[in-house]
C-alpha cells in the first residue's frame, strides 16, 4: 500500500534514492554510504567523466546509463524515489571555458529535466551539489552564504543557475530543495585528468616520478574538506525536515598550497621536484568558508583531519595507479 503524505511534514520517509552522477568521485562515495545504511540506490550517469569501477563494491545498486537529458530516462529512474542527490555535471572552470554550451546544457537544462521528473514523481527531497566557483572573485573571508555572486566562468554561472532553479521549484512545488556548495573536495574515487583539482594532480605526477608545478608563490591558501565530510553533509541535509536553502559545505580551515605540497611530499614515497610557475590569473589568493549556517540548519559538522584525509587519500591513490 502506497501512504500519501498530506504535507511536507507529514511526508513518510520511504528508503528509495536517486543518485544522478553516482558513478563519479563525489556521487559513488555517497551511494556507498546510502549502501552502507541499508538503503536502495538508483544511480543515473552516463559515464561521461564518471568509472563504472567506483561501483564495483556495490553491486546491489542499480546503474541507468543513461543522461540527464533524457527526460524519459530520469521518469522511469525516478518512480518511487523519495529522495535524489543531484551530482550529474560537466564539472570545471577549464571544461566550461573549452565548451560552454555543452556546460549550460548539462547543468542548467539537466538541471530542469532533473526537476520536473522529481515534480512528476512526487520526489521529495533534492539534495543539490553546488559550488564555491558561483562567488567568483572573493572580496572578504571567511566566505558567508550571502557574499557577493559574481562568478567568473561559464560553469560558476551554470551552478548558479542549477541552485537557484532548485530553490524556485521549492517555492512551486511540494518539493524541498538544498543547495550545498562545496569548496575544495578531495578523496577516494578523485581520479587524475585534464580538469582535475590539485590535490589528484599533485598526488598522481608525485606518484609517477613526475615534477609538480606550484602557481604563484605558494602562500595561497585554500579550504579542502574530506569527501567522507561532504557525504556527511548530503545525507544530513537530507534528512531534515522542512528545509530548504543553500550552504557552503567546507572544513572552516585553510592552508597553503606550500603546506600541502610539504605534507605530500611525507605521504607519497619518493624524491618529488617542485617548481614555481608564474601566477594563474584568474586565481584566488586565499579561500576559507564560513560554515555556521550549515552547523545550525543541519548539525554538518567536518570530522576528517587534513592530515587523516591526505593519507587516506594517497592510501587510495597508490592502490590505484598499481591497478591501471
Ligand atoms: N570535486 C569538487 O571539488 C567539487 C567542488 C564543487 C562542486 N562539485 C560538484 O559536485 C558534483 C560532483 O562532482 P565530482 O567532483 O564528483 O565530478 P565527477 O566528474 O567525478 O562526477 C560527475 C558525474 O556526473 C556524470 N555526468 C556528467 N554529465 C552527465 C549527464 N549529462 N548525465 C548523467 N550523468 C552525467 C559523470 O559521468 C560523473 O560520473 C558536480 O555537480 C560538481 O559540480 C564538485
Amino acid at each position: 500500500m502506497i501512504l500519501l503524505a498530506e504535507s511536507k511534514a507529514d511526508t513518510v520517509h520511504m528508503t528509495r534514492y536517486a543518485v544522478t552522477g553516482g558513478a563519479g568521485f563525489i556521487g559513488s562515495n555517497i551511494v556507498g554510504d546510502l549502501v552502507e545504511r541499508g538503503q536502495e540506490v538508483i544511480v543515473i550517469d552516463d559515464l561521461s567523466s564518471g568509472h563504472m569501477v567506483n561501483l564495483e563494491p556495490y553491486p546491489e545498486v542499480t546503474v541507468k546509463n543513461a543522461s540527464i537529458l533524457d527526460e524519459d530516462a530520469l521518469d522511469s529512474a525516478f518512480d518511487g524515489v523519495d529522495t535524489v542527490f543531484h551530482l550529474a555535471a560537466s564539472v570545471g572552470n577549464k571544461r566550461s571555458i573549452d565548451n560552454p554550451a555543452l556546460d549550460s546544457k548539462i547543468n542548467v537544462i539537466g538541471t530542469i529535466n532533473v526537476l520536473e521528473a522529481c515534480r512528476k514523481a512526487g520526489v521529495r527531497k533534492i539534495v543539490t551539489s553546488s559550488s564555491a566557483g558561483i562567488f567568483g572573485e572573493l572580496h572578504q573571508i571567511p566566505i558567508s552564504e550571502d557574499h557577493p555572486v559574481e562568478p567568473d566562468s561559464p560553469y560558476g554561472v551554470s551552478k548558479l543557475a542549477a541552485e537557484k532553479l532548485c530553490l524556485a521549484y521549492a517555492k512551486l512545488y511540494d518539493i524541498e530543495a538544498i543547495a550545498l556548495r562545496y569548496f575544495n573536495v578531495f578523496g577516494p574515487n578523485q581520479r587524475f585528468d585534464a580538469y582535475g583539482n590539485v590535490i589528484p594532480i599533485f598526488v598522481f605526477k608525485m606518484l609517477g616520478g613526475e615534477p609538480i608545478t606550484i602557481f604563484g608563490d605558494g602562500e595561497q591558501t585554500r579550504d579542502f574538506i574530506s569527501v567522507v565530510d561532504v557525504v556527511q553533509a548530503n545525507i544530513k541535509a537530507s534528512e531534515t525536515k522542512c528545509l530548504s536553502g543553500a550552504f557552503n559545505i567546507a572544513s572552516g580551515t585553510r592552508i597553503t598550497i606550500n603546506d600541502l605540497v610539504a605534507r605530500l611530499s611525507e605521504l607519497v614515497p619518493g624524491h618529488h621536484k617542485v617548481s614555481y610557475g608564474s601566477e594563474r590569473p584568474g586565481d584566488v589568493r586565499d579561500s576559507l568558508a564560513d560554515i555556521a549556517a550549515a552547523r545550525d540548519a543541519f548539525g554538518f559538522e567536518p570530522s576528517v583531519t587534513m592530515a587523516d584525509g591526505l593519507t587516506d587519500y594517497v592510501r587510495w591513490a597508490m592502490d590505484e595507479a598499481n591497478r591501471v
